[in-house]
Formats: structure tokens, C-alpha cells, sequence
């Protein structure tokens, strides 16, 4: 499926600006600069149709992306969601407000949201903005699975460790899937198993 048709449908910077509701979606968050765009990137086995950047806080908007050739019924199979990230350190706190609201609100009311997957950098493991995330997503029942991002910067034995830890935070949140998944968009690590977990959230 990954390796038909993906395209950019749009860029929704409040929520008057999203598309339909027509099919499933999957969305992606995580903190600045976590991996979010290089992973859905690698998911897709596309080099650069989500922008990727050293810079945090590069993606600012809601961007959706269509899986699946259009049918008579619908644009697509299913939609993959690119969130803005948090935590962004030298983000004024208008945009960090702004941030919250649009991402809340499109939480509790899109109703075509089927799971969100929660990136968490394997280097720092869930952090207390994440804690936050997870508790959002708890309120807006809407079910998550933790996925750690960046797994080539580790050794074997941290790796195991952080994964641990990973799934011990998962398992105080009431929405969070019980198993964490482990990724590296650098070396592909993981990729099938996440594009397998896409799959069976999206039910496709
Ligand atoms: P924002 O849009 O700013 O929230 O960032 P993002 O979460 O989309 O992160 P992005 O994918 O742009 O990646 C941020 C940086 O991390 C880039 O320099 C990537 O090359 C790097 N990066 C992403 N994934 C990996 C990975 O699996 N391994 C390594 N080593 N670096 C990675
Ligand atoms: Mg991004």
C-alpha cells in the first residue's frame, strides 16, 4: 500500500482548514524535532514528502497526506497526519497557546481520528512534555501508541533500558497502547512493524 500512491493533500493551520472527514486518519506527534516528518518519510519509503529539518518547530501546521487511490467513494484509503511538534524551548507563549488549542480541539472533535502515534526520542525517553501529550490524549480518548524515534543513536543495552522505562510511563495512561514500538528512520529500523501497526489502526 505504502508503495502506491502517497500525496500531500494539504496544509491546515486551524482547524476551518481541514479536509473532509471522509476516511480514516493517523496522526503523528511528538516534540520538535523527535523525527516525526523523517519517519512518516521512511514509512512511506518517500525521501522528502513531509519537510524534514534540523530547525525545531519547522512544522507548524496540520499536514495530511492521502494513502490509497481515490474511489468512487472516497479520495483515498486512508490519511496520515503530520501534528505540529511541542516543547519547542524558544517557542513565545502565543504560539505554544495556539499550538494547544489546535491540537486539542482537533483531538476531541475529528471523529474520523482512528489512533495517534506518540514519537518519543530514544535519547531522552518520555520526557514531561510528553507525560502532558499523553495526558491529552488520554482526556481526548483517543488511542496512542509510543513510538521510540532515533534508535541508531543508541547502544543495545541503553536501547533496552529506555524501552523499559517507555513502556512503564505507558502503562499509567488509560489510551496508550500497551506495547512501545522502536524506530529508526536513519538506519530503517522498525519501519515494518510501524507500517504493519498503520494498517491495523487505520483497518485497512
Ligand atoms: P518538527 O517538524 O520541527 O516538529 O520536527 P520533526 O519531529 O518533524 O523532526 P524531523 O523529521 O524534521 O527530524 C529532525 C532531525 O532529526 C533531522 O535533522 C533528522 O535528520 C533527524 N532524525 C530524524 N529521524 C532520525 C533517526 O531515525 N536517526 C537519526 N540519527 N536522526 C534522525
Ligand atoms: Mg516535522
Amino acid at each position: 500500500l505504502f508503495s502506491g500512491r502517497v500525496e500531500f493533500k494539504l496544509s491546515a493551520p486551524a482547524l476551518k482548514f481541514l479536509p473532509e472527514p471522509e476516511v480514516p486518519e493517523i496522526a503523528f506527534c511528538g516534540r520538535s524535532n523527535v523525527g516525526k516528518s523523517s519517519l512518516l518519510n521512511a514509512l512511506t519509503g518517500r525521501r522528502a514528502i513531509a519537510r524534514t529539518s534540523v530547525t525545531p518547530g519547522r512544522t507548524q501546521e496540520l499536514n495530511f497526506f492521502e494513502v490509497g487511490e481515490p474511489t468512487e467513494t472516497a479520495p483515498c484509503l486512508f490519511r496520515l497526519v503530520d501534528m505540529p511538534g511541542y516543547g519547542f524551548a524558544k517557542a513565545p507563549p502565543a504560539v505554544v497557546e495556539k499550538w494547544r488549542r489546535l491540537v486539542r480541539d482537533f483531538l476531541r472533535g475529528r471523529v474520523v481520528l482512528k489512533r495517534t502515534l506518540l514519537l518519543v526520542d530514544a535519547r531522552h525517553g518520555v520526557k514531561p512534555v510528553d507525560a502532558e501529550m499523553m495526558t491529552m490524549l488520554d482526556e481526548a480518548a483517543v488511542g496512542y501508541r509510543v513510538v521510540l524515534t532515533k534508535a541508531d543513536k543508541l547502544k543495545a543495552t541503553e536501547l533496552e533500558a529506555v524501552i523499559e522505562r517507555t513502556r512503564a510511563e505507558a502503562r499509567k495512561h488509560i489510551a496508550a497502547h500497551p506495547e512501545v514500538l522502536v524506530t529508526s528512520s536513519e538506519v530503517k529500523l522498525g519501519i515494518e512493524a510501524l507500517r504493519a501497526a498503520v494498517l491495523e489502526d487505520a483497518g485497512v
